[in-house]
């Protein structure tokens, strides 16, 4: 019998991927005790899938926090709901609570979610996934090695707006940066059409700057450069990974997956966007080069699904393992990815560099919005993941 009982809430495509990852930490210590979800057909597929009892799975997320009790609680929901739940859940004294990224839709959100926490002594992981990948954990080490010298810059480029893709690439370059504290932030937005993704207005590209102690900078180009192409190909967007270039080398980062037809698949679960395994069975690359390498040399590692190592981590700190500190996603380094955002959309507003820490709680872009100080050229509001929603409604907020 497992040791330890979670309970997720919101059954999606991002649910499916987490009830994975448990089932991947070696010995099975936590087992999925219940499921939450307001769509009965969302209720119904996980729990017949991942084999939840029908009287242990809720339409009501509260209500099964209540009942359940559970050890870890799983935050699988849409960007605007991630403060609420994860404070609801705090209020209910699990061990632990693991969220979804991004972690909040504000700097004020965020701190909220600490708080609750830790007022209530328990412990909150913001899910950035990608360095738990074997190959980029190895590329961290051989960094701080020196192996590509002093770090000059990292530079990320993936398309989609910078809170929900972006992300991930700040996260995985404040690691790659040993969790270096950053200073300050420059940034400018663009906003054509009135976009929303999951529930929340978001920008159509975004440019910034971030400037750390030791003279490294970190430069986020969302939705601005490249394309797909081969490796070498000076077009080609990285996506999710990351080029750092050093005094003495340079080291770059990506991802791929296997086909579609070799993905485990999500059975009744089915849903537009493809297996939801595609998560869990994605692999990281990595590669470097210095003087001396005379070329490219890959990063090798044995794979593993990085989202079962990040709970694997939970596990470790529930068992006195591993310090919560030391964790890789634990909320800290969470928040950090918060406050860059928030102070690249901060500094569009302003129209200066913003020296951190950042003092704004509100979300910089939401309020130029509201404001109409980034009035769009096409109005009409529409949202960019639509297509998930089951029903009449075109955002789960609306149902
Ligand atoms: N870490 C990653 O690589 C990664 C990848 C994809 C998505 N995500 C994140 O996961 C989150 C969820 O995205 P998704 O693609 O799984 O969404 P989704 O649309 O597939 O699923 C959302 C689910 O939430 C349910 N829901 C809505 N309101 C609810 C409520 N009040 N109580 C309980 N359930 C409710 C819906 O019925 C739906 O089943 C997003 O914040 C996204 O950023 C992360």
């Amino acid at each position: 019998m497992a040791k330890y009982r979670t309970a997720i809430i919101a059954c999606g495509t991002i649910g499916r991927v987490h009830a994975r990852a448990w089932q991947g930490v070696p010995g099975a210590p936590v087992e999925i005790g219940a499921c939450a979800d307001t769509h009965p057909d969302a209720r119904r597929e996980f729990g017949e899938f991942f084999g939840i009892a029908p009287e242990r799975r809720y339409a009501d997320y509260r209500e099964m926090l209540d009942q359940e009790r559970p050890d870890v609680v799983d935050v699988c929901s849409w960007h605007r709901q991630h403060a609420e739940m994860t404070i609801a859940a705090a209020a209910r004294k699990p061990k632990a609570i693991i969220c979804q990224k991004p972690m909040a839709l504000s700097l004020g959100e965020a701190d909220d979610m600490l708080t609750a926490c830790e007022r209530n002594g328990v412990k909150l992981y913001i899910a950035f996934q990608r360095p738990h990948h074997a190959t980029w954990a190895r590329a961290r080490e051989l960094v701080a090695a020196g192996a590509i010298g002093k770090v000059l810059q990292v530079v990320i480029d993936d398309g989609g707006n910078v809170l929900n893709t972006n992300s991930h690439n700040i996260r995985l370059a404040l690691h790659l940066l040993g969790e270096e504290t950053p200073q300050w932030v420059m940034g400018a937005v663009e906003r054509t059409t009135d976009v929303m993704e999951r529930g929340i207005p978001c920008e159509d590209r975004c440019l910034g700057l971030v400037g750390f102690d030791s003279g490294a900078t970190l430069l986020i180009q969302g939705e601005l450069v490249g394309g797909r192409g081969p490796v070498g190909d000076p077009r080609r967007r990285l996506g999710q990974g990351a080029r750092v270039i050093g005094t003495e080398g340079i080291l770059e980062l990506w991802t791929g997956r296997p086909s579609d037809d070799l993905l485990r698949s999500d059975g009744d679960m089915a849903q537009p966007e493809g297996s939801s395994a595609k998560y869990n069975d994605e692999w990281g690359v990595a590669r470097y080069m210095s003087a001396t390498t005379g070329g490219w040399v890959d990063i090798d590692a044995p794979w593993h699904d990085c989202w079962a190592r990040q709970c694997e981590q939970v596990v470790d700190v529930l068992e006195g393992r591993l310090d919560y500190a030391s964790a890789t996603s634990n909320a800290r380094n969470g928040r950090v990815v918060t406050e860059i955002m928030m102070a690249l959309f901060e500094s569009a507003r302003r129209r200066r560099r913003i020296d951190l820490p950042l003092r704004t709680k509100a979300n910089p872009l939401a309020l130029m919005v509201a404001n109409g100080d980034l009035p769009v050229e096409w109005p009409g509001a529409y949202e960019r993941r639509a297509r998930l929603v089951r029903g009449e409604g075109m955002s789960w907020h609306e149902n």
